[in-house]
């Protein structure tokens, strides 16, 4: 049997709790804990998924045409981490499956995630052509340049080459009856400079806002460092996210918004993303690790931090610990 607490935490969140309740892009969330990209790859569980505690979910990556990815395995957990390493490299349905859901109602708010084929000459026109064909069926768009599971795929991280894709997305976006939010999701292995140029270019690009981080090809930072192919995830990526999360959390302007991810397992996490500047954030491997009791939980636990800190709502918090 649940706590009696516990119960009454899960209904006042079905109604909405006031504390976190949070706005970005113009779209009202009722929690600031989402469901980072990856799990739902084929935009087929988002209502089960929302149903769960999520205040949003993205789905995909989802890229033009659909793809196997790379060779099995490709997913291994690292228990004695808290980690996964993965190599699927975008296994998806592709566009056309997925604009299957025009139309279907949708529990809350969902954004979609979109890659480049593997197989693709010019990656940069696989935004455009994916942007054109799915940005109106959601209420955001994440532009995934940073997999670390496609060939050269980071490559699109390059200042001059993610201008191009901007500007390409951008155009398409102004001419939709309803434009929605683009936000950049950037890797977790670049440097401050390479952080404070993808920046740049995103503010003079209208982008609405970034999430950092995805996985990270480094073995570093595990407490027994192993040599792997692919992307690491969950607690040993939790320092080194947040590294990049305060970075531009410093630089950004005002108007920028910041999505953290990566490591979280539990509220007192997500509270620090949200003091280096996140005013929401997104979690997998922890989701895998913990199971979906968990969600309804850490927000329970989330919103008795800030009460204890004497915040009514989440965007009194952000950036808290950087000013
Ligand atoms: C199995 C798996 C598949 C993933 N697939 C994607 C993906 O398709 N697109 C994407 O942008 N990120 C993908 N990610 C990265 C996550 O969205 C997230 O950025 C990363 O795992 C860090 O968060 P975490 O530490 O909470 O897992 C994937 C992660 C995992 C573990």
């Amino acid at each position: 049997m649940l706590p009696a607490a516990f119960k009454s935490a899960c209904k006042k969140k079905k109604n909405g709790s006031p504390v976190l309740k949070t706005k970005i892009g113009g779209m009202v969330l009722p929690s600031p804990i989402g469901l980072a990209a990856g799990f739902d790859k084929n935009a087929e569980v988002f209502n089960a998924t929302l149903s769960l505690g999520f205040g949003f979910v993205e789905v995909g990556t989802i890229t033009p045409d659909p793809q196997n990815g790379n060779p099995k395995p490709r997913l291994f957990r690292l228990p004695d981490e808290e980690a996964l390493i993965n190599s699927l490299g975008f296994n998806n349905k592709g566009m056309l499956y997925v604009s299957r859901i025009a139309g279907m109602p949708k529990l809350g708010i969902v954004g979609v995630n979109i890659g480049a084929n593997a197989k693709s000459i010019n990656k940069v026109v696989d935004y455009t052509t994916i942007f054109e064909f799915l940005a109106r069926l959601f209420d955001y768009v994440t532009i995934n340049v940073s997999s670390p599971n496609t060939k050269h795929l980071r490559d699109l991280q390059k200042p001059e080459v993610l201008e191009k894709i901007l500007q390409n997305v951008s155009a398409i976006n102004v001419s939709l009856k309803k434009q929605v939010p683009i936000f950049i999701k950037i890797a977790p292995d670049l440097n401050e400079n390479n952080v404070t140029e993808i920046l740049n270019v995103c503010e003079e690009n209208n982008v609405s806002g970034l999430i950092a981080t995805n996985t990270t090809t480094s073995s570093k930072t595990l407490k027994k460092p192993i040599s792997f192919e692919g992307g690491l995830s969950g607690k040993p990526l939790f320092k080194q996210s947040n590294k990049i999360l305060k970075l531009l959390a410093k630089r950004k302007n005002a108007s920028t918004i910041l999505i953290g991810v990566g490591g979280i397992f539990s509220a007192s996490d997500i509270y620090e993303k949200i003091r280096l500047g996140a005013s929401a954030v997104q979690i997998y491997s922890g989701f895998v690790y913990n199971g979906s009791m968990h969600i309804k939980k850490m927000e329970m636990e989330l919103e008795n931090l800030l009460l204890n800190d004497g915040y009514t709502s989440i965007d009194k918090v952000v950036g808290t610990s950087i000013r």
